[in-house]
């Protein structure tokens, strides 16, 4: 049977990369969903819907019956964790539920999750966490997805999984938490004024240990874990497989754009990169770059956040190998094959 993804957040950081790897397989058709849309090719298509608005799911999902696989990783941010879950909750219902009844051929819901089903972004956390580890207190959206997916699969034919990555890293644009971007621009533009690239995170926070997800690698294993029997109705964390430290990777990314390091200093990128818009115009212009918006490549708060975990920040990757998910991915060289994707697209100088 010809497998069909619709892939939900279409131009995510996570989705992007999703549809790159479903694209490269070779054997799929995939329906993007998102509010920007996207250039559609032979075997990609794109349909744009705003996700909360759940009659115009109505309206512009009901011809998608060849769908056989839902990947889902679509996020609306918001200031507070509570004020998370009413947007994304309602963006998964709405498409589920104008999908799931007509799609006859359905297979598969994927659901991509992240650590704060640990309670991650609450303060310091189980670590290694794992699938089986105990909930926390509410709200948290993860969670309620989750729940919703568990009950709507009852008695059907289908199958889920949840798929749990550490923090991601890619090179899509316009998104609230892209690492990568953050780290690039800040270097970018700590190397015009000639300054050492000094960490900006919490003192604790250089010390700690962490780890990351590649995009790319996520993608293999999320389409991994919604095509095999084994993985049907479970959680995945997926990891580069790897741990680091920024006190040993900070300064070896310094030196990928040629600058020296500092003493760390705590403060708010949100705060000081808030007057550097007109700089990064001027550091485009100079070195012929494209002109997106400063807007589209910062995402100062994520950084903050990031940066600001004193505490140590990784799950526990074995399930997906026992279970035959195998692929891994060097930290470091991940950063500087992004940094370098970067340049080549004349993102970054
Ligand atoms: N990024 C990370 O480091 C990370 C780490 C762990 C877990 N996660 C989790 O992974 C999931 C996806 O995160 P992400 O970082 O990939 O998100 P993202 O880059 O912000 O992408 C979100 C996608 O959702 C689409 N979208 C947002 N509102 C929409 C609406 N009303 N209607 C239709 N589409 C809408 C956006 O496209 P348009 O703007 O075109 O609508 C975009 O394609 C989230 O649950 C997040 O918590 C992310």
């Amino acid at each position: 049977m010809q497998k069909t993804a619709l892939v939900v957040g279409a131009n995510g950081v996570i989705a992007s990369n999703l549809i790159r790897h479903l694209l490269d397989l070779g054997d799929w058709k995939i329906i993007g969903l998102s509010r920007r849309g996207g250039t559609n090719s032979e075997k990609l298509k794109y349909h744009s819907v705003d996700l909360l608005n759940r009659e115009e799911c109505q309206e512009k999902l009901i011809g998608l019956k060849e769908i056989t696989h839902i990947f889902y990783a679509a996020f609306q941010d918001r200031p507070t964790w509570a004020e998370l879950v009413q947007p994304n909750l309602a963006m998964l219902t709405n498409v589920v539920d104008a999908v799931e009844p007509i799609a006859e051929n359905l297979q598969h819901i994927s659901l991509m999750q992240g650590y704060k089903v640990y309670g991650a972004h609450l303060g310091p956390f189980k670590t290694p966490a794992k699938e089986s580890d105990g909930g926390h207190m509410p709200p948290e959206f993860n969670i309620d997805q989750q729940d919703y997916l568990e009950s709507k699969q009852k008695g059907k034919n289908w199958t889920w999984s949840a798929i749990r990555p550490s923090v991601v890293a890619g090179t899509a644009l316009g998104n609230p938490m892209n690492l990568v971007l953050v780290i690039a621009v800040y270097a970018s533009i700590s190397k015009e004024l000639g300054l050492p690239l000094r960490f900006p995170g919490k003192p604790g926070a250089y010390d700690t240990l962490l780890e990351m997800t590649d995009a790319g690698l996520l993608a293999k294993a999320t389409v991994w874990a919604a095509t095999n029997e084994q993985c049907a109705n479970q959680a995945f964390n997926i990891t580069n497989g790897d741990l680091f430290r920024w006190n040993e990777l900070w300064p070896k990314i310094a030196g990928y754009f040629g600058l020296e390091t500092a003493p760390p200093l705590t403060m708010s990128l949100q705060t000081v990169m808030a007057d550097k818009e007109d700089l990064w115009k001027q550091i485009q212009e100079r070195h012929g770059l494209n002109r997106h918006s400063y807007q589209e490549l910062t995402s100062w708060p994520f950084g903050d956040a990031v940066f600001g975990w004193d505490y140590d920040f990784f799950g526990d990757g074995t399930k997906a190998r026992r279970l035959g998910f195998h692929e891994f991915v060097d930290t470091e060289q991940m950063f500087y094959n992004l940094f370098d994707e970067l340049r080549v697209k004349k993102v970054i100088p």
